[in-house]
């Protein structure tokens, strides 16, 4: 959600900071802009749309934005339309300034009426550009103090980059809330909302804390809190690789990623699991592991996919462990009035790590005493800061705007959780061994399912025109539906509903009619028969019954149109396979549909607002 880039050093910028918004495109955006450093002030170029328009207005002119710093955004639209006059950077009218911003003030209409007070004239709706004036306002000759002194009186998230006509050589960044790197090259900074855009340039990188501003100049660089008192910030060495973050032979990132499975499920097991003790060893939770084992309430939050990993999670800990557990809503937890009870472990899962509503719910935990643990993907990012400890997914970077490699680590280090603690309460020896063997054999069932990525394509195209599709599911595949629903409809645009397949009777029957596509996940379990039962009920009215089924299970074959077949797993583990089949199943709807996969309409990558 939003990207900034920006670039201060000897090469030009240009170039650097085009390829960085590229590479942030996964994030979401619906307009993008860049202002370079030329003579005694900047040449600025807006756009709505791609990058590739953004770059082909600046090819019209180009030794117009030829310098050696600059800044450049790709905006998701909150406060204004998509349009270029609220496209960044956002100028200021008395100081020389251009900024970008990823965030929300919140304050901004009382900041807005005191400057406009003051003669102030905006040309936006942003409250980008009120900030933007507001460091312009309190500008006397130094951009990081005037920096420091503007965001002492905002409220809200925020992740900037500044520069001041009057100072060369000088970009101030500053964070609180959302994520803001800067990398450390030979005699240059490239500053980025993610290390994918730093990577190709440095490995050498900090990411700012809250409330932290930071001054790049040609002489160096330094740190200080908005009170200006220095701080020192944790320089390391970003572990991503570019192939990672590059697409390679695949057409679509999502793709990639559903290919990668195998691969980074076997990362996220790596050395966690000690068959020989029958145990699994959780380096992140060496000291707060205890606590997790003898907790009397488990809540498991996030949003989304991470939500529906919560719900696998939630059936796995009261399985293995049976410590009473609950899944919550990220978004709905924060605003309740949560109960918050001694003795309550609180479990907020994330793949960025930077969703807004996750780490409020989290902070609301905290607060109220909870133990807080994060199951997250991307290292270092807030919600693994901020937590008490955790386990992260190590999947490696995940591009795509739909999740999908995420998931499949997120479901593994729930399970991996689940067994941890129900290893010490009361699993055996030899079912915790037997779990663990079984998950160590998954990647290699994953490589099954998505080696018939292509016959699922033929599958799919049979039923691509219909605009309403039911995922149904009972138990472990019930969290395995709604994440099959959510797949479809934010790539493929197609309405789908993912539910208990028990429920379906209670009013949701009413919509099935002649041909309508219902995705049952059916793997052999104690429910089989029973779904069975709700395969009959829409063939009666004229569904037509997909089935996700496991290999050899002949008992399903009269009762659907279409099967998917899945190796064999237990029933616990079964999501870590079936899933991988609805994943492929929404990628190609939505390539045969001929919609953009990896940047689907409206949606970002990672939700740092409200
Ligand atoms: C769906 C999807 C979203 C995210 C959700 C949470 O494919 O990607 O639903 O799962 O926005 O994001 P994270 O996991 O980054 O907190």
């Amino acid at each position: 959600m939003c990207g900034i880039v920006g670039y201060l050093g000897h090469r030009e910028a240009l170039p650097l900071l085009m390829e960085g918004l590229k590479r942030l495109e996964y994030r979401g955006y619906d307009s993008a802009g860049v202002a370079i450093r030329h003579g005694a002030g900047f040449e600025v170029c807006r756009e709505v749309g791609k990058v590739a328009s953004l770059e082909s207005k600046l090819g019209q002119d180009p030794s117009r934005y030829r310098g050696t710093e600059g800044i450049a955004h790709t905006r998701w639209a909150t406060h204004g339309v998509p349009a270029e006059r609220n496209a960044h950077p956002h100028a200021d009218d008395k100081s020389g300034i251009q900024l970008v911003h990823n965030g929300i003030i919140e304050n901004y209409q009382s900041l807005k009426k005191a400057l406009e007070s003051k003669g102030h004239v905006f040309r936006s709706e942003t409250d980008t550009e009120v900030l933007s004036m507001l460091v312009g306002e309190l500008y006397e000759g130094d951009l990081e103090a005037a920096v420091q002194a503007a965001l002492r009186g905002v409220t809200g998230a925020y992740a900037i980059a500044v520069m001041c006509a009057k100072e060369p050589g000088v970009m101030v960044v500053a964070r609180k809330g959302s994520p803001l790197m800067v990398g450390l090259g030979n005699d240059e900074f490239v500053v980025a909302s993610d290390p994918s855009a730093i990577v190709a340039h440095t490995t050498q990188a900090f990411s700012l804390d809250d409330f932290t501003v930071c001054r790049l100049s040609r002489e160096g660089y330094r740190t200080s809190s908005l009170n200006n008192v220095p701080v020192t910030p944790k320089v390391m060495e970003l572990e991503m690789k570019l192939e990672e973050i590059e697409l390679g032979a695949f057409p679509h990132f999502m793709l990639k990623e559903i290919f990668e499975q195998p691969d980074a499920l076997r990362n996220t097991l790596s050395g966690r699991i000690d068959l020989k003790r029958g145990d699994v060893v959780l380096g992140g939770l060496q000291s707060s592991g205890p606590d997790l084992v003898k907790a009397r309430r488990i809540v498991l939050t996030g949003q989304g996919t991470a939500w529906h990993a919560a719900l696998v999670t939630e059936y796995m800990i009261e399985d293995f462990a049976r410590i009473p557990c609950e899944v919550q809503y990220a978004a709905e937890f924060r605003y309740r009035n949560p109960i918050v009870e001694e003795g309550t472990v609180f479990v907020a899962i994330s793949q960025s790590g930077e969703t807004a509503d996750t780490l409020a719910a989290l902070e609301e935990a905290k607060e109220r005493g909870a133990l807080t643990l994060g199951m997250v993907n991307v290292v270092g990012s807030t919600i693994s800061r901020v937590t008490d400890a955790g386990v992260y997914l190590r999947v490696g970077p995940e591009i795509g705007v739909a999740s999908t490699k995420a998931f499949i680590g997120q479901v593994a280090v729930g399970a991996l959780m689940a067994i941890y603690a129900g290893r010490r309460r009361h699993l055996s020896i030899d079912r915790t061994r037997s779990l663990l063997e079984e998950l160590e054999s998954i990647p290699d069932k994953i490589r099954q399912v998505t080696s018939q990525s292509g016959s699922i394509r033929d599958l799919v195209a049979r039923y691509v025109d219909r605009e309403n599709w039911l995922f149904l599911g009972r138990g472990y595949n019930y969290p395995v539906a709604l994440e099959g629903a959510l797949k479809v409809k934010e790539i493929s645009y197609i309405h789908a509903e993912g539910m208990p397949a028990a429920e379906m009777k209670h009013g949701p029957i009413a919509l099935i009619h002649e041909g309508m596509p219902c995705v049952f996940v059916a793997p052999k379990g104690s429910q089989h028969d029973k779904v069975i039962g709700n395969m009959q009920e829409v063939r009666a009215r004229g569904g037509r019954v997909i089935a996700i089924a496991t290999e050899g299970d002949e008992e399903i074959i009269p009762h659907a149109d279409e099967i998917i077949r899945v190796p064999e797993v237990s029933e616990a583990l079964s999501p870590l396979v079936t899933t991988v089949a609805l994943q492929l199943m929404a990628y190609h709807a939505a390539v045969l549909r001929g919609h953009d996969v990896d940047k689907p309409r409206n949606l970002a990558k990672s939700v740092t607002v409200e």
